[in-house]
């Protein structure tokens, strides 16, 4: 009967001191509130940005250097208006395979050609048919955070 009751007043004076810890945690604001602002501003939750501004597409139709061996090249000129849908693929009526001589763009890469299973096939493989899920146009946007970042010739 004793030990019972001194046990509840473990677990009283245990379930107080979590609650106590618990509202002095809550009532101090988190150490990042202080040291920097939030990318979005100083907005308060509820409301809404303006927009930023719609970037111009760089259109310098010259090869833009790769940061390390594999990267997929990144697209020299704009691509706002090339659809690409499940039926439709517009990237291709340019670097598709006769058509790039014609229109003087480089050819897909043969990698581009090979299914997931290895074998070749005559057309673009399903794998690579989302083009700008790895190449990307560029703008001169701003970097959103400072970093530090080397291309694999630099770090070599
Ligand atoms: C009207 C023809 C045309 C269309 C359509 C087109 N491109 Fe291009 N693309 C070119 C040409 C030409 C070049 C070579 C550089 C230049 O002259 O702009 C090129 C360059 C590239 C490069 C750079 C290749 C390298 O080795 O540096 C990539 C990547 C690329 N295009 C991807 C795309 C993607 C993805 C699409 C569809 C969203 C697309 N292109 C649509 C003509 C086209
Ligand atoms: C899964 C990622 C991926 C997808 C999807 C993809 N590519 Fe690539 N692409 C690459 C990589 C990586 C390279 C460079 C290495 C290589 O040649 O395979 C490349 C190379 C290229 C090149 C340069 C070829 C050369 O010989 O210099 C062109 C042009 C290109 N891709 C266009 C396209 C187009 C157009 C599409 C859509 C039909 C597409 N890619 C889809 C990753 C991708």
């Amino acid at each position: 009967m004793m030990q019972r009751d001194a046990g509840r007043t473990v677990n009283a004076t245990l379930v107080l001191a979590l609650v106590l810890t618990l509202a002095q945690w809550l009532a101090t604001p988190p150490a990042f509130a202080q040291v920097s602002s939030p990318m979005r501003g100083a907005i308060a939750i509820p409301d809404a940005n303006a927009a930023s501004p719609v970037m111009k597409q760089n259109t310098d139709r010259t090869q833009l250097g790769r940061a390390y061996r594999q990267q997929p090249p990144l697209i020299p000129h704009n691509i706002e208006k090339y659809q690409i849908s499940l039926k439709v693929n517009q990237c291709m009526a340019c670097h598709d395979w006769p058509n790039n001589v014609r229109e003087g763009a480089p050819k897909i890469s043969e990698t581009h050609y090979i299914d997931r299973d290895g074998v070749a096939l005559d057309h673009v493989a399903r794998t690579r048919w989302f083009c700008n899920q790895c190449h990307v146009p560029q703008v001169a946007a701003q970097p959103l955070v400072e970093n530090q970042f080397k291309s694999a010739t630099e770090v070599k």
